[in-house]
């Protein structure tokens, strides 16, 4: 059976989350690399919804604008000053057209690990039993500071009473609301108009309803789940670390399960948006975020963190820190590289031990072994670069670019002092400094002609352990011009 999209769903997004101690809104914070809001949003967006409407007031500014980057669509609705749930869905009913007719779901934003496919069975059971609110709950060992269901003799759902006006006898009750529920639109409007705030807390309670539509004699029904994360929401950074451990493990599960290897899982972190292909290894420690996008028979890590890298099939990157970066099929990286933005290395490149590259665009089956830094630089195909050498692309004013074609071999511990070109099949000395362009094919050096300054420690640093160990050598190099003589053996 398909199931019918519904006609909204309301994100509530308003409260204040006074226990994350955060100048960031609490919605804004962020678990398996998308923010509360975000995985909130996503869930919202996988039932199809005709609407969608988020509710904000506190870090309003923040929240909306974030609302208006991740889905440009969301109707944002600003709470006036009236408190409480009610208050909040109400507002929504408001700025969502009057004709609304339907399923209205309500959600919120602070609850990160809801799946689609959970309000998806929420919306089939409301339908399918006719209902005017459906409700999803949860039994909870300790049910303190959430909502009780209040079962009547036949079973059925009669209401929902807070805790703070809970008696002792309702406080038994562990059955809970998960604060997720579906509305037929229609009750759901005529039913807040007539939600008072005569509370202890003297806010207008979205639970109300469902004890004004009993009253009404229309059916509310619960939809009990088993999937206690689904519904726990985020209330301070302990949740929060929490809950971005749960994600992460379902996260690495289903990649485990969909053909990738990994060692460790409780040292691996894969955001929601990564994508990984078959036969993947992933080594201890390592954390892929972003969008990154990983390919066939990769082998990541051990420690390694990349963050918005493309990885192409094949390619093996070790103990590595990358963002922003391409490596094409067949590459190798590492040990101890550093990747920034707007590297791209070619199939079957290298960047090995030591070397940090941005901005570098370094072609197929070229390699940067050792101890370089490549910034703001070009280099062809099938070069490779010495050993110890630094793409100089500060002046300390201006950034500019070195070329360097295909083929070429430069030497160890060059200096290319940009804007350079090095022209395809060129050779560079070790030592060189290139500040000129170097044509096709020639050997560039510029190392001054080497001088020994013969006798200098004896004359300048008398006295010292080098002025000692270089009088040995001085005198083992004599002995060696008056070889000993062997003894002959006596004659008997
Ligand atoms: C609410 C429910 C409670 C349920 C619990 C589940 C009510 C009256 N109570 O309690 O039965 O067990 O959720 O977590 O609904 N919000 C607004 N505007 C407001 C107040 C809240 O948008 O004026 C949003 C918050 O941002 C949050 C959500 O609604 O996302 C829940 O608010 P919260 O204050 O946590 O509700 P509880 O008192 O915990
Ligand atoms: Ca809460």
């Amino acid at each position: 059976m398909t199931t019918p999209h519904p006609a909204a769903v309301i994100v509530l997004a308003a409260g204040e989350g006074t226990r994350m101690r955060s100048a960031t809104p609490k919605v804004l914070h962020a678990i398996g690399g998308r923010t509360l809001l975000g995985h909130a949003i996503a869930a919202a967006r996988g039932v199809g919804p005709k609407h969608l409407a988020v509710v904000v007031r506190h870090g309003r500014d923040h929240v909306a604008e974030h609302i208006a980057l991740i889905d440009p669509d969301a109707v944002i609705v600003d709470q006036d000053d009236v408190k409480g749930t009610g208050r909040a869905t109400e507002c929504a009913l408001d700025a969502l057209p009057a004709d609304l007719e339907g399923t209205v779901l309500v959600t919120y934003g602070d609850v990160p690990l809801l799946e689609a496919e959970t309000l998806r069975g929420l919306l089939q059971a409301h339908l399918a039993s006719a209902s005017a609110v459906t409700v999803i709950t949860a039994t909870l060992p300790d049910p303190s500071g959430y909502g009780r269901i209040l079962r009547a003799a036949d079973g059925s759902v009669a209401g929902i009473v807070e805790q703070k006006d809970a008696t002792d006898a309702q406080r038994e009750i562990t059955e809970v609301n998960s604060g997720l529920y579906a509305f037929d639109a229609a009750v759901l409007r005529r039913a807040l108009a007539q939600v008072g705030t005569d509370n202890v807390q003297g806010e207008k309670y979205l639970t109300d309803v469902l004890g004004i539509a009993r009253s009404e004699g229309l059916r509310v029904s619960a939809h009990l789940i088993a999937d206690l994360w689904q519904t726990e929401g985020v209330n301070d950074r302990v949740q929060l670390a929490r809950l971005g451990a749960e994600l992460n493990r379902r996260i690495v599960e289903g990649w485990m399960r969909a053909g990738v290897t990994v060692v460790d899982p409780a040292t691996t972190w894969i955001d929601v948006d990564v994508t990984l292909g078959r036969d993947v290894t992933i080594h201890q420690q390592t954390q892929i975020h972003g969008v990154s996008t990983i390919g066939n028979d990769v082998v990541l890590g051990p420690d390694t963190t990349l963050t918005d890298v493309s990885v192409g099939d094949g390619a093996a990157v070790i103990r590595t820190h990358g963002s922003l970066a391409v490596i094409g099929a067949g590459a190798t990286v590492g040990p101890f590289s550093y990747l920034r933005p707007g590297t791209d290395l070619g199939a079957k490149g290298k960047i090995g031990t030591f070397v940090e590259t941005k901005n570098a665009q370094i072609g197929a089956g070229s390699k940067v072994p050792h101890l370089t830094y490549v910034g703001d630089a070009t280099i062809g195909e099938h070069s490779n670069i010495g050993a110890s050498s630094v793409f100089v692309n500060y002046d300390g004013v201006n950034k500019t670019h070195t070329t360097i074609g295909s083929h070429c071999r430069t030497g160890s511990d060059n200096m290319f002092v940009a804007p350079v070109t090095v022209g395809d099949g060129a050779y560079t000395g070790a030592g060189t400094v290139v500040r000129k362009d170097v044509p096709p094919g020639a050997l560039a050096i510029n190392v001054a002609p080497q001088r020994n300054m013969l006798g200098w420690v004896h004359d300048k640093r008398a006295g010292t352990a080098s002025a000692k160990a270089a009088a040995a050598a001085a005198a083992g190099a004599d002995n060696e011009d008056s070889p000993i003589v062997p003894e002959g053996k006596p004659c008997a």
